[in-house]
């Protein structure tokens, strides 16, 4: 027997900034000045990322490259690293992402690589709350409801239980 699955998402496509939730425009805004802080001399590609946590606290992170290239880490594993060991019980709500190639914001909204993906899932799994994906680019911006769009079939916790028949 063979069957076949379809899997489709939406996502919602913003041209104004006045469309976007005010709160979500905040956050696109600390994300921007969170990129201000990477540190990336080597692919000067500086990603912010802002996470809006359930009491309304707004953290942020950025890139940091590193000369042995795979030590460095992305925005959004900064941010969720900085989320998590300082706020481990406020529920993150929402994750905002921009970037600027050679100090110029991108035209097209940056998308979290494979690696952050699957961070951002596990932060989903550990507070069981999905977390708002906003990827914003110079005049658009992008909105998801939850990682799983970005990541079907994902690899998580329960993956390394035992299957009893
Ligand atoms: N980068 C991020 O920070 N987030 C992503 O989702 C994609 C890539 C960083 C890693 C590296 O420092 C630079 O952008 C170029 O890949």
């Amino acid at each position: 027997m063979i069957r076949t699955y379809n899997i489709s998402f939406s996502y919602k496509e913003y041209e104004k900034t006045e469309e976007l939730d005010p709160e979500d425009y905040k956050l696109i805004l600390a994300a921007r000045d969170a990129a201000l802080n990477a540190y990336a001399p080597y692919s000067k590609f500086k990603v912010g990322a802002a996470v809006r946590l359930m009491g309304g606290k707004i953290v942020c992170g950025a890139n940091v490259e590193n000369a042995a290239f795979p030590s460095g880490i992305c925005a959004e594993r900064s941010v969720l690293s900085n989320s998590v060991s300082n706020y481990p019980d406020d529920k993150i709500t929402a994750l905002a992402i921009a970037a600027f190639a050679q100090d110029v914001l991108t035209e097209n909204p940056p998308s979290p690589c494979g690696s952050c993906r699957q961070v951002i899932a596990e932060e989903e799994s550990r507070t069981g709350k999905k977390i708002k994906i906003i990827l914003s680019g110079k005049n658009k911006t992008h909105i998801i409801d939850g990682i799983g769009s970005l990541l079907p079939l994902q690899f998580n916790g329960d993956n390394l239980k035992i299957n009893l028949p």
